[in-house]
């Protein structure tokens, strides 16, 4: 991943720590409402990707016992994982683009609600994306995959040339020579892996999209209600299709592009269809940026009136993140695919420790508070939660005080410790395991491996029962913690 030059380190800490008195009494420890749903704290764990499921996008055990673990924790809500409203194979991505899904996602929902006593609301967070290919043999790229055009054979004055020759011509280039013949999108096909655009309106299933994703969206959305989640998020952030249409590289023509009131008119009518499909009272919110930290990426404004878009619209939250995106990540390796963490706006998404003079926490909060405030301003009571880096509770009671957000989104510092608002509200938060920002379990996920924490996933590896990674390395989920009777 990318890391900011200046390389300060940054040590987590955990802050004042309450008596259960104080926490009983913070803002962190108190109900909210997300429109039609209540939750008992303000507490959240976000949408994370644990390649816990199969090829087949099941439900298996592994993914039941990792938000089981979670919802020992007692947090507010979970958002489970980024899910494929498309029934195609995505590796091992869990999906919810068929009818088959429900029973496998039905079990989900019974096993959060069992295992917090019925004190964390479960969430479901539902994505698309488009297609990505692996970075190339170069070999195997000009005999196959590059496409012979008639702008090729001009370049190379190979007009009346055989296919096969411009193809070995080709191959005999010199790499230096590459960016003299092909052009942005060969040679970052051949550089990067293939990526497909919400601009490529050339393309039927791209030019559709805005035709084809409200009923996809709605239809799984349904799912996820049958299934008895307590909620849906549409997943409107980083790399994939829907924040490809408010990003402000969009240019579509066809008035899903171009300006900031074109760029949103996809996704409020994904909402819509969704809002038809699950009722009034189903709560609805959406993940999406606040910033997208990339050159010519959409501005805080946009994002401070794509919020209150949202709000009027009546989504029941908003969730922020930042950053996450394809444009800056990094070359891949050869049969690799590219990983939108990688660049630097994948180090504003997730930040480690090794940061600039701002540090890695709270990044997202200045942003999201701009958004939260345009929203109350509007006279609108929507819920905002804000996202990064935030691992104590002096840090979340603060935030929640200032009215930067209304619910707290801690991912990594929830993966380190399940129990760390639960053992806070008891008053135990010394007890506290703090994440340490090392981005060991984003790496993880960049190789589509296992997701674990370096600091408990070889603890007591003899356990009786313990489910361990297929390298049996590593065990699945944190150890168990017992509260005090
Ligand atoms: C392993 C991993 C997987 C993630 N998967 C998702 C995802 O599916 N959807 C999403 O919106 N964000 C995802 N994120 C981003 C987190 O939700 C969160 O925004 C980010 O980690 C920053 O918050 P934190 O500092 O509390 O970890 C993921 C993060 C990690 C570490
Ligand atoms: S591996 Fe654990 S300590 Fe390191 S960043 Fe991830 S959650 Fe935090």
């Amino acid at each position: 991943m990318w890391k900011p030059p200046q390389r300060i380190k940054f040590h987590s800490s955990l802050g004042r720590v309450p008596t259960p008195d104080e926490a009983k009494a913070s803002r962190l420890f108190s109900p909210v409402q997300l429109g039609p749903l209540g939750l008992a704290q303000r507490t959240w764990v976000p949408a994370m990707v644990p390649w816990r499921s199969n090829d087949e996008g099941w439900v298996t055990e592994d993914v039941l016992q990792w938000y089981g673990r979670f919802a020992r924790g007692r947090p507010g809500a979970i958002v489970v994982e980024a899910t494929g409203i498309r029934d195609v194979p995505s590796g091992p991505l869990l999906r919810i683009g068929h009818d088959r899904c429900v029973e496998g996602l039905q079990a989900l929902v019974q096993t959060i609600h069992r295992e917090s006593q019925g004190q964390t609301r479960a969430l479901i967070q539902i994505i698309d994306f488009l297609n990505i290919r692996r970075r190339p043999e170069p070999a195997k790229f000009f005999e196959r995959f590059l496409r012979i055009t008639p702008r090729l054979r001009q370049v190379l004055r190979a007009q009346d040339w055989s296919e096969e020759a411009v193809r070995a011509h080709l191959s005999q280039l010199d790499p230096a020579q590459w960016p003299e013949v092909l052009d942005a999108r060969e040679l970052e096909a051949l550089q990067m892996g293939a990526r497909e655009r919400v601009t490529d309106t050339e393309l039927p299933h791209i030019r559709e999209l805005p035709q084809v994703l409200p009923s996809l969206f709605a239809a799984a959305a349904k799912r996820a209600q049958l299934a008895g989640f307590d909620g849906v998020e549409l997943h409107y952030a980083h790399a994939y299709t829907m924040a490809s249409f408010l990003s402000a590289t969009n240019h579509r023509t066809d008035g899903y592009g171009g300006d900031r009131a074109q760029r949103i008119r996809l996704p409020l009518e994904v909402y819509g269809a969704v809002r038809q499909a699950v009722g009034a009272s189903y709560a609805v919110g959406c993940r999406y940026l606040a910033q997208e930290c990339i050159e010519g990426g959409h501005t805080l404004d946009d994002a401070v009136w794509y919020g209150e878009q949202f709000a009027r619209a009546g989504m029941d939250y908003i969730s922020t993140s930042r950053g996450g995106k394809f444009d800056d990540a990094k070359q891949p390796g050869v049969g690799s695919s590219a990983y939108p963490y990688t660049g630097r706006s994948g180090y504003e998404c997730m930040p480690q420790y090794l940061s600039d003079e701002q540090g890695p926490f709270g990044r997202n909060v200045a942003a999201t508070a701009r958004i939260r405030s345009a929203i109350r301003s509007a006279g609108l009571q929507t819920p905002v939660v804000c996202t990064g880096g935030v691992h104590n509770f002096e840090m979340a009671e603060a935030m929640l005080l200032r009215g930067d957000c209304d619910i707290v989104g801690t991912a990594r510092q929830s993966l380190a410790d399940p129990d760390w608002a639960l053992k806070t509200s008891m008053g135990m938060g010394d007890q506290v395991r703090l994440c340490e920002y090392t981005n060991y379990c984003e790496g993880l996920d960049q190789k589509h491996k296992q997701v674990t924490c370096q600091l408990w996933d070889r603890q007591a590896l003899d356990e009786p029962g313990v489910r361990k990674s297929h390298d049996g390395k590593r065990r699945l989920v944190a150890p168990p913690w017992q509260p005090p009777a």
